[in-house]
Formats: structure tokens, C-alpha cells, sequence
């Protein structure tokens, strides 16, 4: 079903905008805002629609942090890992966000709840380490901030 989905969505997206090779990013935003991820089912499909081979596609989807490979969990907690935050002990966070909300940085918990991912400078530098849960900026985190976080992704 989800395979079916893809490939339409990739043949009325070719057939609408083209299917030369500087389509693919376009295609990809594309798929990342209507499916949520771009898979190897999608990697193939793509390489095929625009005569590309599927290491081109897969080397263009893993080189930017915002394609995902699988599906997101129903809460996203970002965590910015950019200069300002660093200074300002984003590492150290990293790692207690990875405890508080029990999911390695960069995966989706098993019971799908939560996505943990790097993001680089939400423009907020001067009130780091800043995160994004579900898209709304968090200032200031700090351990009080990630249990309210933790509260918040558990519902
Ligand atoms: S470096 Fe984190 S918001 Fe800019």
C-alpha cells in the first residue's frame, strides 16, 4: 500500500515537473512533506523516473539531515548540535535527552513515541542549547526543560 503511494506520487510529480536530474531534490521535499521519509522502495522508483543510478539518489537522501529514512515517531525532538549550541553544552544535553527520553540520537524509540534528532542552528544561538519538539524552538535547555519534555512526548 505504502509502496503504491510512493511510486504515484512519484509518477504525478515527474509527469507535472519533469524528470531531469536537477528535479531530485524538489522530488524529495516533495516526498519528505507527503510521506515522511524516503525509503530504498522510493530510492529505486526515483532513480528509475529520472535516469539516475539508486547511489546517486541514496548519496543525495543521507547527505541532508532533513530526508528520513523511516518513519518519524508521533513526537520529533530535535536537538541542535550547530557552534553556538556546543559552546553552550549542547553535547552534554544530547546525552541526557538520549536517557530522559530512553532513544538513541539519530533513531525513533521502539514503541514509536519519539524521533531524536540533530538539527544544525535553529537561528536561536544566543539562548542555547536550543531543541524543537514537534517543530515549536525550546530555549535554554537544561535538565528541567528535557523533563517537561519528556512529560510532554509521553502523551
Ligand atoms: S547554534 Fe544552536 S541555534 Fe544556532
Amino acid at each position: 500500500m505504502q509502496q503504491e503511494e510512493t511510486a504515484r506520487l512519484i509518477e504525478d510529480w515527474t509527469q507535472t515537473h519533469g524528470r531531469t536530474r536537477d528535479r531530485l531534490l524538489p522530488l524529495l521535499h516533495m516526498l519528505q512533506e507527503e510521506i515522511g521519509f524516503i525509503d530504498g522502495n522510493a530510492i529505486k522508483i526515483i532513480a528509475e523516473k529520472l535516469n539516475l543510478t539508486r547511489a546517486d539518489v541514496h548519496g543525495v537522501v543521507t547527505f541532508y539531515h532533513d530526508f528520513r529514512r523511516a518513519p518519524a515517531g508521533r513526537h520529533v525532538v530535535k536537538l541542535c548540535r550547530a557552534e553556538s549550541c556546543q559552546a553552550r553544552g549542547a553535547a552534554a544535553m544530547e546525552k541526557a535527552a538520549a536517557e530522559r527520553l530512553g532513544v538513541p540520537m539519530g533513531e525513533t524509540r521502539p514503541d514509536g513515541q519519539v524521533t531524536l534528532e540533530p538539527i544544525y542552528c535553529l537561528g536561536l544561538c544566543a539562548v542555547g542549547p536550543n531543541a524543537l519538539v514537534d517543530g515549536r524552538p525550546v530555549a535554554r535547555i537544561d535538565a528541567a526543560a528535557l523533563d517537561r519534555i519528556a512529560q510532554e512526548v509521553a502523551a
